[in-house]
């Protein structure tokens, strides 16, 4: 299938995002390994990525129903194992597009005693998995992956988990996150020293299921402990709301409130890098749920001033990266993103991908190893033309918000992609009333 997205006269209204994408993961993972009990999950991200998490979690015998709320939004009911309550899975296990499914749930399938296999798709079997691999073999794992132990499919055979100190090569949540999960079940007390701040949800959630995790600036201690199940509420996910927040900041006549939206610091860069580009954004309603802040996202036409995106905030925004290199070309002056050479090895090299759709759309862009350069324009009207996102869904989202904001149009061959993470969003992008042509 194919779309084609024009600009739209205005672009007015609210919108709610789907649940966070990463807390889902993370609510069903947990629970799966906490205190055998029954809990559930509400406004579970229905995203083809969450469902290969849920899959894989039943393949390991747990046993998870799905149901939905008045607003069809999917509640999932965990009948938690414990954490040594996983059972040998007779087929291999298919993470699909997602490396968080695969790297958290490594973390959970190290040193058990039965044979596991994860495998993906084309893009993530080419993802790298020694980051992973390598931590968790230093703990006791015995694990077999192909090339040199550097990508998937990936093979468990038991080992016994002893504690590490672990000084991370990069900044990563995935890699935090999975060796807390092998150090739950490790003899002895893990210390994970981080190069700079991820998004934390893992650690939120497991204080919150009773685990002993300290944390200290950059340093992580996590001692074996049992997990509680907990009941979760996800929030919206901030890195879907970025799409309509650049729409209406780069459109000429708008007005969005993006509603119950996740703000944790650890994932609000975005905001942080717009409010510094002059942009007209508010965070209203700001409160609580599930240990997690949320708010109301307002925002509306803003004539956007280019910026430097470099150092210790790269990690907290790294997914909306391609969405502000499409704002950055609307803003005036030369925006210069450094030390993100991390987004070259996400679902496509998403340096590549980007600069090369934003190029043939006319925009002054070049890549460097670790980021781009752009020449914004305020005026500028992005060309025709026929594009494919290289299978990678927020590369898709970031062409139809071009298209949006194109007077030409934007054809997007592989638009079915967004349902990795955003399964409503063509739906949403209509009632914004944009033609889907
Ligand atoms: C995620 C962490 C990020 C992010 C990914 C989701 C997570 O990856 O890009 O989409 O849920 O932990 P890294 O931690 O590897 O940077």
């Amino acid at each position: 299938m194919s779309v084609t997205i024009r600009k739209p006269k205005s672009l007015r209204g609210e919108i709610i995002v789907p649940g966070d994408k990463s807390i889902s993961h993370r609510a069903v993972i947990f629970n799966s390994m906490a205190k055998p009990n029954k809990v559930s999950v509400r406004n579970f991200l229905p995203g083809e990525d969450c469902y290969s998490t849920i899959k894989i979690m039943r393949q390991l015998g747990v046993d998870i129903d799905i149901e939905n709320d008045k607003s069809n939004s999917p509640i999932i009911i965990v009948n938690s194992v414990g954490l040594h309550g996983f059972k040998e899975p007779t087929n291999i296990l298919n993470c699909g597009n997602s490396g968080t499914t695969t790297r958290l749930i490594s973390g959970a399938l190290a040193g058990r005693d039965f044979i596991s296999v994860l495998s993906g798709d084309k893009s993530l079997n080419s993802r790298p998995m020694g980051r992973i691999i390598k931590p968790l073999s230093e703990m006791g794992a015995k694990i077999f992956a192909r090339k040199n132990n550097n990508y998937a499919p990936i093979i468990f055979s038991g080992g016994l988990l002893k504690a590490i100190s672990y000084k991370m090569p990069v900044a990563s949540a995935q890699i935090k996150s999975c060796i807390i999960l092998a150090a739950l079940r490790a003899s002895g007390s893990t210390k994970i020293f981080q190069k700079a701040i991820s998004r934390d949800h893992s650690e939120r959630m497991l204080i919150a299921m009773g685990s002993i995790i300290k944390e200290d600036k950059l340093d992580i201690h996590i001692e074996p402990s049992e997990l509680d199940s907990i009941d979760v509420d996800v929030p919206g996910d901030i890195s879907s709301a970025a799409f309509w927040m650049i729409a209406a900041l780069c459109h000429p006549d708008s007005e969005i409130l993006i509603k119950k939206v996740g703000i944790n610091k650890t994932r609000s860069g975005i905001i942080t890098v717009l409010e510094s580009m002059n942009a007209e954004i508010k965070i209203i309603n700001q409160r609580d749920i599930a240990g997690e802040p949320i708010g109301d996202i307002y925002v509306k036409t803003s004539n956007l001033r280019a910026t430097e995106i470099s150092g210790d905030i790269i990690p907290l925004l790294i997914d909306e990266i391609p969405i502000i290199a499409l704002a950055a070309s609307f803003a005036d002056g030369i925006t210069h993103i450094k030390n993100a050479e991390e987004l070259r090895v996400k679902e496509s090299d998403r340096i590549s991908t980007t600069v090369n759709f934003l190029k043939s759309c006319g925009v002054e862009i070049e890549a460097t190893n670790d980021g781009m350069i752009i020449t914004g324009n305020p005026d500028n009207s992005l060309r025709y033309g026929s594009f494919s996102s290289n299978m990678d869904h927020r590369i898709t989202m970031m062409m139809a918000i071009a298209g949006v904001l194109s007077t030409e149009g934007i054809k997007i061959i592989d638009d079915e992609t967004a349902s990795v993470s955003y399964p409503n969003f063509w739906e949403t992008i209509s009632n914004l009333g944009v033609k889907i042509e």
